[in-house]
Order: structure tokens, then C-alpha cells, then sequence
């Protein structure tokens, strides 16, 4: 299972990249509005920093002005790939880029039936959102096992990226159905990294080596 962070906060990846489980990176409008930064400029120090796809997201609605978004978006550097929204708009417009070599990744996707589009259509990625769909008493994670089953049924090329993840449990029932890649809040990364048992039993160890120290040395 691929790793991908989904932030754009520049000290989350830096610190991400450094425990060496960090194969991508997505980001969307919101995340980027956040840090209250220029989108080139931060994609930029992204991609400097990660040796992986960064996804990018257009604003634009209207097919021809995604398809020229989308084709800026891709020059910023050869590992970004351009997400483009489940929208009607947006099919035309991953219909013209993906014949171009641009990568796109489909986001904003609900359905099986959307999941079976953009892979159609030739989404390298597609992104369901699994937490948005908790949130409204759907299980997200039916939403992955039919797609994984339908890109099995017709051999699609196109990866499943499990977005919108709230918690471990999301990323282990993902794993367990084999989704491609999870993108990950930062606080969900150290989440997986946490278990009380395990820093239970480093601090028995280390008092018990110091018990025998001090015993050695008495
Ligand atoms: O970036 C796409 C997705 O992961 C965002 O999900 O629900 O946390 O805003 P959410």
C-alpha cells in the first residue's frame, strides 16, 4: 500500500518524509487555503521535497478552462498529477488531458458508478472520500470493496486512492481490501506509529537495563 500525505503544510512532509513511509502527497483547495500560500510556490517546495506523485487540484468548472488549468498545473513539475472533480465538466476536460500524458486524479468521488467513469475515461487516480461518507452513516468502506471489485472485473489500470481518512481503522480495513494507496492527514500518520503496549513495555525494558546497571556497577 502506497502512503501518501494529504497535506500541504511544508513541516508535516518534511517531518513525514524523514520516518521514510512517504510515497506521495495530495492536496486540495482547502488544504492549500490553509497555509495562505501561492499554489506554484508551495507545490514547488512539495515536489522538492518528495520523490512521489503531488496531487494538485484545479478550480476552474467549465471543461475548457480545467483543461487549461489542468495543462499549467502539469508544467509546475513532472511529478504532479492534476485532480480534477467527479463533475460533467470535469469528465470532458480529464477526456482531452489524459490523452495528453497528463496523470489525473479524480476527486470528489461518492459512487462506484463515478469510480467507473473516471477509470473509463482514463484517471490514473481516483480519489473516494470514505470519511465524508461515515459522516452521513454511509460506510465509506463498502464504497472501496466495489470499486477494487469492478477495476478487478475490467482490468483498469487506474489506482484507488482512499481519501478523506479519519482514523487507523480507516487505513487498516483499506489495506485489507487492497486498496493502491491511502492519503493520510499528518495526525493520522502518527496514529499508526502509536501503541500504548509498545511504549509500555521500552520503558520496562530501559528501567529494568538501569536496575541492572546500577547492580554492576554497585
Ligand atoms: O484531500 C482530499 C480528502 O482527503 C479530504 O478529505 O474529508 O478530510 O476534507 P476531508
Amino acid at each position: 500500500m502506497k502512503f501518501f500525505l494529504d497535506t500541504a503544510n511544508i513541516e508535516e512532509i518534511r517531518e513525514g518524509v524523514s520516518m521514510g513511509i512517504v510515497d506521495g502527497v495530495t492536496t486540495n483547495p482547502s488544504l492549500v487555503a490553509k497555509e495562505g500560500r501561492d499554489l506554484e510556490e508551495v507545490a514547488k517546495e512539495i515536489c522538492d521535497l518528495v520523490d512521489g506523485p503531488v496531487s494538485l487540484e484545479v478550480v476552474s468548472t467549465q471543461s475548457q478552462e480545467i483543461i487549461d488549468e489542468a495543462r499549467r498545473l502539469a508544467k509546475i513539475h513532472k511529478n504532479v498529477v492534476v485532480k480534477i472533480p467527479m463533475i460533467r465538466e470535469g469528465l470532458k476536460a480529464l477526456h482531452v488531458v489524459s490523452q495528453e500524458g497528463i496523470r489525473v486524479n479524480v476527486t470528489l468521488v461518492f459512487s462506484a458508478t463515478q469510480a467507473l467513469l473516471a477509470a473509463k475515461n482514463g484517471a490514473s487516480i481516483v480519489s473516494p472520500f470514505v470519511g465524508r461518507l461515515d459522516d452521513i452513516s454511509a460506510d465509506g468502506l463498502d464504497l472501496i470493496s466495489d470499486i477494487l471489485t469492478i477495476y478487478d472485473n475490467y482490468q483498469f489500470k487506474t489506482e484507488l486512492l482512499v481519501a478523506s481518512i479519519r482514523h487507523p481503522l480507516h487505513v487498516l480495513k483499506a489495506a485489507k481490501l487492497g486498496a493502491h494507496i491511502a492519503t493520510l492527514p499528518y495526525k493520522v500518520l502518527n496514529q499508526l506509529v502509536k501503541h500504548p503496549l509498545s511504549d509500555i513495555g521500552l520503558q520496562k525494558f530501559l528501567a529494568d537495563w538501569e536496575r541492572q546497571k546500577q547492580l554492576v556497577h554497585s
